[in-house]
């Protein structure tokens, strides 16, 4: 499909163009409508946690059926909170593309947006455009903080992933560091589960490490002193697992140790990011992905770039979690450069190198 003229963009005549993003990578739900780059008219999201809760962890096959019992009525709230921002009525017919993202995660999830997305798209004659999830995190920073001042070093801090990104324009970017084994926020997420903590335990660790000082404690710092740019996580977590067997019945408190356990993450995704950063002569960082919404990690990026003279750039908590409007935000550059896909676009489970 070839784009059309800019004269011709935009359901409104003048108009910016409007488009409709669908994200089912993982266990949210979410439906975004964006006017322009930048005007998020609705981004509509739902969490599956509750429905996973009984079984300790994300069940694909229930989180597909869980995507499909809720994608349609997500829409139509979405068209509507895009009516109110708009004051006046969004209809299906005024949306000038469709994105989805079309990886990585659960593929299963992934087959319900691009489903949807993919008959919306031929229903309404409307360009695809299929975003790869883990590029479209730091475009949440677009969102709230406008065109992005290239080159950028991107630490996206997820549940599933940890990469480093190297963005010298739109669409040009390479993955320079990424977790060999698990992610920080799955980490994060198992050690507050040994401690109790239902998912997500981001946000209980966060906590902790907020109101407390590490004291005794120290834990490893994995891959701090190595000097690629790799991220690894599981050791950390077996750390905290042999800390606690022998600990026996003798129960620390929770807090210090969380927050000393917490401050092993930070100063590795800190320094990682940076070193990242003064490799490849960023202008700026940005953060983000789930794990970017705690207070703790913005206060010590804050500190780190502040140290060493590096712009600093983070979305609000509830565009750091997964959501449909910052893959819209990315989609939006893809529609105006005529980058679309078409029918035949397929779905990934993983991220390439
Ligand atoms: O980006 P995200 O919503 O999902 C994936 O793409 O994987 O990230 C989920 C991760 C989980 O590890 C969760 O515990 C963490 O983000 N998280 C937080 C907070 N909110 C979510 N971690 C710390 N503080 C928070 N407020
Ligand atoms: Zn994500």
């Amino acid at each position: 499909m070839e784009a059309p003229a800019l004269s011709q963009q935009g359901a409104t005549p003048g108009g910016e163009p409007l488009g409709l993003a669908i994200d089912t990578t993982f266990d949210d739900t979410s439906v975004a409508l964006l006017r322009g780059r930048r005007r998020v008219l609705a981004n509509v999201t739902l969490s599956q946690y509750a429905d996973h809760a009984e079984f300790g962890g994300v069940v694909p096959e229930r989180a597909s059926r869980r995507h499909l019992e809720v994608i349609h009525p997500l829409i139509e709230a979405a068209l509507e909170e895009a009516g109110r921002a708009e004051s006046a009525p969004v209809r299906l017919q005024d949306v000038d593309y469709v994105a989805v993202s079309n990886l990585p995660g659960l593929l299963g999830s992934i087959l319900v947006g691009m489903t949807v997305a993919k008959s919306l798209a031929y229903l309404l004659g409307k360009p695809l455009i299929g975003v790869n999830h883990i590029e479209a995190h730091p475009y949440a920073n677009v969102l709230e903080h406008g065109e992005p001042a290239f080159p950028l070093m991107h630490l996206v801090a997820a549940g599933g992933h940890t990469v480093l990104i190297h963005q010298t324009d739109h669409f040009a970017w390479r993955i320079v560091g990424r977790s060999v084994d698990d992610a920080a926020g799955e980490c994060v997420d198992k050690v507050a589960k040994l401690f109790g903590h239902p998912m997500p335990g981001g946000p209980a660790v966060d906590k902790a490490a907020m109101t407390h000082e590490p004291g005794p404690y120290d834990f490893p710092r994995p891959l701090l002193n190595d000097p690629g740019l790799d991220f690894s996580f599981s050791g950390l977590k077996t750390a905290m697992t042999y800390f606690l067997r022998d600990c026996g019945d003798a129960v620390p408190e929770e807090g210090p140790v969380l927050a000393a356990f917490f401050r092993s993450v930070t100063d590795v995704l800190t320094a990682k990011t940076l070193r990242a950063a003064s490799q490849y002569g960023a202008n700026g960082v940005t953060v983000s992905g789930g794990l970017a919404a705690s207070r703790r990690l913005r206060q010590a990026f804050e500190a780190a770039c502040a140290e060493a003279g590096v712009a600093l750039y983070y979305p609000p908590p509830r565009l750091c979690t997964d959501n449909a409007a910052m893959v819209a935000c990315l989609a939006a550059y893809r529609y105006e450069a005529g980058r679309w896909d078409d029918l035949t676009l397929e779905g990934y489970p993983n991220l390439p190198m």
